[in-house]
């Protein structure tokens, strides 16, 4: 058998998903966004709604400090209504008990399931035994996932990495313990906590996984443009694909996976949409921190890019920022729309 057989040559691949139970079924497409901290909040969560992402996922939350810190906790869990949208929010912590308390708190924002964050590197999440440290015990995965399982209500989904290091690739056995305990699906980053972001996603791998696994599983990693976002899903035969960098890099992506393109990149009526969602949620300093980093993700690759950036962190008010953009997007848009290199390095550490 060939791992790398698709199982979306016979049906679209939207088909493919509608024929699935549970929570899949109703996504509206396989390309769906990465959590990414400090980036997938309400905003850019509804900017990619817009888009035509499949399935939205908050940045990871601690389900500790929803206790001890709970404003600021409670506002990255903001989700903008939208009935045919699923959002989940992505919780991390290192009891069950915690995660199931969270999760009461989790319900009222009408999130459609919670996701477990089971790939984060940063040492100060594994030392304290979340994140990638979890797939070090596939065992004890399994009774942690069920004990959240059979407290709260909500659909269960997890995202992993391949496993610890090169020589602890967990990853068929923490699947098997995401399927025991009842999980939706199961995202894979296909990388190992040792890897951090270097090196390439192992996407063969990923299609092994699948072949094995009894649940859906999310491929993930490296996918930077529409198609290759399409040949993965074709490929590897995953169930679904999640685009992380690729999306901040080209927030249109999901757009050009569902062949609806406009014919422009109208990249300052994106922006203004994006700050009228930051004018809703945040204060001025977080709204210029935030439109500053947007718009330089959108520059990069353009000709002037590197001016633009440093030019963005010098704006000291959200409307020079959108001067600034008007007058480089201006010139911009008349280049080819520039190409998300394989080999460019960019954004090379995350949670998860
Ligand atoms: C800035 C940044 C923040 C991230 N934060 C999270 C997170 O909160 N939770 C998570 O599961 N993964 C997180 N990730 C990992 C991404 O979801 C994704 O697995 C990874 O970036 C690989 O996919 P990509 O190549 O499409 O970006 C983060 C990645 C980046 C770059």
């Amino acid at each position: 058998m060939n791992l790398l057989q698709s199982s979306h040559h016979l049906d679209g691949p939207k088909d493919a998903l509608a024929t699935q139970k549970g929570l899949i079924g109703r996504a509206r497409s396989p390309f769906w966004l990465a959590p990414m901290a400090g980036i997938t909040d309400i905003c850019f969560r509804q900017l990619m709604d817009e888009m035509q992402a499949g399935v939205l996922i908050s940045e990871l939350v601690s389900a500790k400090g929803l206790f001890f810190n709970s404003e600021k906790t409670r506002k990255m869990m903001r989700i903008h209504k939208n009935p045919g949208t699923i959002v989940g929010i992505q919780l991390f912590g290192e009891s069950a008990e915690d995660i199931v308390n969270a999760v009461k708190v989790v319900e009222e924002t009408g999130a459609d399931f919670v996701d477990i964050n089971m790939g984060c590197p940063v040492k100060k999440v594994t030392k304290k035994g979340c994140g990638a440290a979890l797939m070090r015990d596939p065992a004890y995965l399994e009774t942690f996932l069920k004990t959240i399982k059979k407290g709260i209500c909500l659909p269960l989904t997890v995202k992993m990495r391949t496993g610890w290091d090169e020589n602890e690739l967990t990853i068929h056995e923490c699947v098997e313990a995401a399927y025991q305990a009842g999980c939706e699906w199961v995202a894979i980053h296909g990388r190992s906590r040792a890897q951090g972001y270097e090196g390439k996603a192992d996407w063969r791998l990923i299609s092994e996984v699948k072949y094995r696994a009894k649940l859906p599983i999310i491929g993930n990693g490296d996918i930077r443009s529409a198609v290759q976002a399409k040949k993965r899903l074709q490929e590897t035969g995953v169930d679904a694909v999640m685009i992380g960098r690729g999306a901040l890099r080209n927030p249109w992506i999901f757009k050009e996976c569902a062949d609806d393109m406009p014919s422009q990149r109208l990249s300052i009526e994106l922006l203004n949409r994006y700050l009228n969602g930051l004018r809703e949620n945040y204060d001025l300093r977080s709204m210029l921190m935030l439109l500053r980093k947007f718009s330089s993700w959108l520059a990069f690759g353009y000709p002037g890019a590197t001016k633009f950036r440093k030019n963005m962190f010098e704006c000291l008010t959200t409307s020079e920022v959108m001067q600034q953009a008007e007058i480089f997007f201006s010139q911009a848009n008349k280049h080819p729309v520039p190409v998300f290199e394989d080999s460019e390095e960019f954004m090379m550490g995350g949670h998860g």
